[in-house]
């Protein structure tokens, strides 16, 4: 048999070190071949080194004193030899060298070792000392010739490129070959030239939300804005994305604006509050999207522009505050309350900034829970109307009622005035990321040209998923127990807070939603109480994220569809005594 090349190069390598040449770590594959006398089934090999400059010593790596025991010498100080239990450094050769190499055939059974059990973490030394002086990018041999060269099964060498290429010492490039990785370099990164060709940002980019933090399994947690694993129709989803992976919808690309079915869908559940008179939607006004979060971002690029006015109540959904910075527009904060926004004061907003686009919740508002009273669904209707101006109405709470239903102020609008809304993320499953919007007119095609130029289209799987869970029979009996177990909690955590609490104020409690707002007493360092808390086990969300402009107060968000509402009681007693040491 013959030596491989890539191992030749090894040998050729002990010859430019015997010759005084630095070791460069010639590309293996391009090597010189050395020469291999078969012996039976052994190729005995050996290169006696000549005398080699300091230099060349001292180019050579180091040999490996620990680690994994090498079946084979270190080939890198240039002589190799069977089960080397301590590489040694090449050393001068007493018996000289002729011009050029020498290579020696000494006793070195080298194959014949990787026959036994242990073949493969032999090969895996044996090709480890090989790395260590080869160049990073370096292509090993075929696995075949490795089985060749090891004599070993390929079995065997494929056990031992695996455990190298965990180790993350090589890797594979299918169709091309396998390679020694390079190394990673630990070089802290300056990124300082970034700064000059960026400048500052536009707007001031708000931190992280504390909503969408990961924390520990064991925690109490009322932050999170995303309703817990148990509260979700998991059957339902489970049978739909089957149903979905098996179907067209798997393969294909559905229109821009979104499955005609399920556009049909959306402006059906719409209409089907549209009272007598007024013109519900087509399933053409319905623009599908991959959660309502990027239709706010196109509603305010399309709909405000920027350095336009927006005008948001406040508080509001930190999101929406997020998007409209991104957006670069102007937030002009509008006070609201339990009944949702004064009318008088909306008008106000509207012609002091010349503002022609208003959003807001009107059904149990993300933070404060309010629902928008009847009247005051038309006051605002109305004073929109009068403005000549729109309302992007978010109603992602749809699937939440609790205690009422919600109403969508878009049931009551036929002529344009307001951009719908409507989320399932929430409700059918956080990883179906399907909601939607419904406009008319104008406004429509600038919202769907922004939804292009950002992504095209929503994936046909996930709308076919959607579609199938909420035409399910079952949905519905889901929504039912849904708002059964909402309920519960909500009362839970109410009750629990009044017991333990007492000085947290829950602002109202809502008739639907996931969340209560709570009002603490003046002076509570929020900062330091939702670090005590979470130093407990306990997770809260700061209330001044909700805030596009000052708080007006102490607030927290308590969401109560989170996971273990059993420790609902356990969680608010600790709220209550941190509350209470924060106060002291
Ligand atoms: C008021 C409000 N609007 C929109 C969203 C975003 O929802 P989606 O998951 O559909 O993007 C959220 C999520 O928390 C929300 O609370």
């Amino acid at each position: 048999m013959t030596t491989a090349p890539w191992l030749a190069g090894v040998l050729v390598r002990a010859k430019d070190v015997s010759s005084g040449k630095p070791v460069t770590t010639p590309a293996a594959t391009t090597a010189r071949r050395a020469q291999c006398i078969p012996r039976g089934s052994r190729c005995r090999v050996s290169a006696r080194a000549a005398p080699a400059s300091t230099a060349a010593t001292t180019a050579r790596p180091e040999p490996m004193n620990s680690g994994e025991r090498p079946a084979t010498a270190t080939l890198v100080n240039g002589t190799v030899k069977e089960n080397a239990a301590t590489p040694r450094r090449p050393s001068h050769n007493p018996e000289g060298v002729e011009s050029g190499i020498t290579v020696r055939f000494e006793r070195v059974a080298l194959l014949l070792s990787f026959m036994n059990n242990d073949s493969s973490s032999r090969i895996v030394a044996h090709l480890k000392s090989w790395m260590a002086a080869a160049a990073p990018g370096a292509r090993l041999p075929s696995t075949r010739s490795l089985v060749a060269e090891y004599q070993a099964s390929p079995v065997t060498v494929q056990k031992a490129l695996q455990t190298l290429t965990a180790q993350g010492l090589i890797e594979s490039r299918p169709g091309v070959g396998t390679f020694v990785r390079a190394a990673r370099t630990a070089k802290p990164s300056d990124y300082g030239w970034q700064t000059a060709a960026l400048r500052s940002p536009l707007a001031a980019l708000p931190p992280a939300s504390s909503t969408m933090r990961d924390v520990p399994l064991n925690a109490i947690s009322f932050h999170s804005g995303y309703p817990a694993r148990e509260l979700l129709p998991e059957r339902l989803v489970r049978a739909a994305l089957t149903r979905a992976a098996r179907g067209d919808a798997a393969l294909s690309r559905p229109p821009a604006a979104g499955m005609p079915e399920l556009q049909s869908w959306f402006a059906h559940e719409l209409g089907a509050s549209t009272p007598a008179g007024t013109t519900p939607p087509n399933p053409s006004d319905v623009v599908v999207l991959p959660g309502s979060q990027s239709g706010l971002s196109s509603i305010f690029s399309a709909l405000v522009g920027r350095g336009q006015p927006l005008l948001l109540e406040s508080p509001t959904y930190w999101g929406a505050i997020l998007a409209a910075a991104q957006a670069g527009v102007h937030v002009v904060p509008v006070p609201t309350g339990p009944d949702g926004p004064d009318p008088a004061e909306l008008a106000r907003a509207f012609e002091e900034t010349g503002a022609r686009v208003f959003y807001a919740q009107p059904n149990y508002a993300n933070p404060t829970g309010s629902q928008w009273t009847a009247e005051r669904r038309d006051q605002v209707l109305d004073a929109i109307r009068a403005q000549g101006a729109f309302l992007v109405e978010d109603d992602w709470a749809h699937d939440f009622g609790i205690s009422s239903n919600p109403v969508p102020v878009a049931s009551r609008d036929d002529s344009g005035h307001v951009v719908y809304l409507r989320s399932l993320t929430k409700s059918v499953s956080t990883s179906i990321r399907v909601a939607a919007l419904i406009a008319r007119g104008p406004a429509r095609e600038r919202i769907l040209a922004d939804r292009a130029a950002e992504s095209m289209y929503v994936s046909g799987l996930l709308q076919a998923a959607a579609l199938d869970v909420v035409t399910q029979p079952g949905w519905q009996t889901h929504l039912r127990s849904l708002r059964h177990q909402l309920g519960s909690r909500r009362d839970l955590l109410a009750t629990s807070l009044s017991e333990h609490a007492p000085s947290a104020h829950i602002v109202q409690v809502p008739k639907g939603g996931l969340n209560l707002w709570v009002r603490l007493p003046d002076g509570t360092d929020l900062e330091r109480l939702a670090r005590d808390c979470e130093t407990a086990g306990v997770i809260i969300a700061p209330g001044n994220e909700w805030f596009p402009a000052e708080p007006t107060g102490p607030f927290i968000r308590l969401n109560y569809s989170g996971t273990n509402p059993g420790a609902f009681p356990e969680g608010a007693r600790i709220i209550g005594q941190m509350l209470e040491r924060n106060l002291a």
